[in-house]
């Protein structure tokens, strides 16, 4: 066993650490106050390569493995999880996807500009009556000879507004339960699409996310990916490779308040000393390094499954609930050792509190990962 990062790996998460200091730092108070997308920072994030980091160079991709995205995500989310969910999006839920399942015709015309950056990409799952429960989609997609017709509503769709490809998981065949189910290429711009309201949300708030409206839109039958009602097993089969990304945003939101409590807790006094001094303060911050480590090898053990080809849906939804427990523990011990500081905006810490929370919820809600594990560990 070698715990060792490669050299490409160390560059990839300076390179990425860097990227958020000097690209992501400057204005991350602002855009959470004002929702504000950062769109400026993820056109260079496409730039450099972060926005298909495990696509395959003749797609666009910067051809690189799961670890890289893994150490890529921790870093970026230390700084601003706003920017880093919409990389985890575009990479885990609408790249991968495509280029697994995808045919050669959707990868160049879809896949090649998402990997690029050029656009980015939204995946469609949650609905009103069906967020835990994906079995049960309302949104229909009648199947027309050529093309299906797609009607109904998406709800908490991350990217919602600033996407230009949609993966949308709709009903086909009812009686055929999860076997009915088909995921379809929606393109913004097709008749009958409309973006729906922008939720005001407690964290993140500098990512967009809507509800979408589907009115007798027309999707051509060479958009569905997948043979004929594989929409549920796509969904799963991506929503898997999330949760890696997913709980490296978590760890990095803990491993950001972390280093920010560390740091403030050796300059500020209190009874004559440090902080840090006090075994109050010391004990908190030793919890939260073995917790962030035993986080970031769950992260990393599930990436190299994936690497590997090895299956990895009970480690990527571990990494998930764990991480994503940590990222709320660990923040709220971050706003309670900066004291008054922690809960004011200009030390960071509220914001990663609040932000830490949709980990808990997106890509299936820590109930959902209990799920999944506890049918794996009991089969
Ligand atoms: N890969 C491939 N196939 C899979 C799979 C996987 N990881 N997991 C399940 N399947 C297959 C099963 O094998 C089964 O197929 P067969 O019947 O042919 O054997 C089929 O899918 C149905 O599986 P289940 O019986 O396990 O399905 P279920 O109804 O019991 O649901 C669940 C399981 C785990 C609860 C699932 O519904 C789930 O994960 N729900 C949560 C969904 C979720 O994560 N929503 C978040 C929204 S997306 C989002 O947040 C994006 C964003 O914007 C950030």
């Amino acid at each position: 066993m070698n715990f060792n990062l490669t050299e490409e790996h160390i560059m990839i998460r300076d390179a990425a650490r860097d990227f958020a200091k000097t690209e992501l730092l400057p204005g991350v108070i602002e855009r959470d106050e004002n929702q504000a997308f950062p769109t400026e920072q993820i056109k260079k994030l496409g730039e450099l390569g972060f926005m298909g980091m495990m696509v395959d160079p003749k797609y666009g991709g910067a051809g690189m493995d799961t670890i890289s995205y893994v150490l890529a995500m921790e870093e970026l989310s230390k700084v601003d999880a706003s920017a880093s969910v919409v990389v985890s999006v575009n990479n885990s839920l609408v790249c991968w996807g495509l280029e697994k399942y995808g045919t050669e015709e959707q990868k160049q015309k879809y896949l090649v500009p998402l990997a690029k950056g050029e656009i980015i990409g939204a995946f469609c799952l949650s609905e009103p009556e069906a967020g835990s429960d994906a079995t049960s989609q309302q949104t229909t997609a009648v199947d027309m000879g050529d093309h299906y017709l797609l009607n109904g509503t998406k709800n908490w769709i991350t990217n919602g507004n600033t996407a230009s490809v949609y993966l949308v998981i709709a009903q086909t065949n009812p009686e055929k339960g999860h076997r009915g189910i088909n995921a379809l290429i929606v393109e913004k711009g097709m008749p009958g699409f409309e973006v729906g309201l922008k939720e005001n949300k407690l964290g993140i708030r500098g990512s967009d996310t809507h509800s979408l409206l589907f009115n007798d839109v027309k999707v051509p039958k060479e958009n569905r990916i997948g043979e004929d009602g594989f929409g549920f097993k796509f969904a799963m089969s991506t929503l898997s490779g999330g949760r890696i990304g997913i709980a490296a945003q978590a760890l990095g939101i803990a491993s950001g308040a972390y280093e920010l409590s560390l740091e403030y807790s050796k300059q500020r006094k209190a009874f004559g000393k440090a902080i840090s001094e006090h075994q109050a303060v010391a004990f908190k911050l030793a919890d939260m390094a073995t917790e962030i480590e035993a986080a970031r090898l769950l992260c990393l053990k599930s990436a190299w499954l994936k690497d590997n080809k090895m299956n990895f849906d009970k480690e990527s939804a571990m990494a998930k609930v764990f991480a994503s427990e940590v990222a709320m523990k660990t923040t709220t011990e971050a706003v309670q050792i900066h004291g008054g500081y922690g809960f004011v905006k200009e030390y960071h810490v509220e914001r990663l509190m609040r932000d830490a929370k949709i980990t808990q919820i997106y890509e299936g809600t820590s109930e959902i990962q209990r799920i999944v594990i506890s049918r794996s560990v009991l089969k």
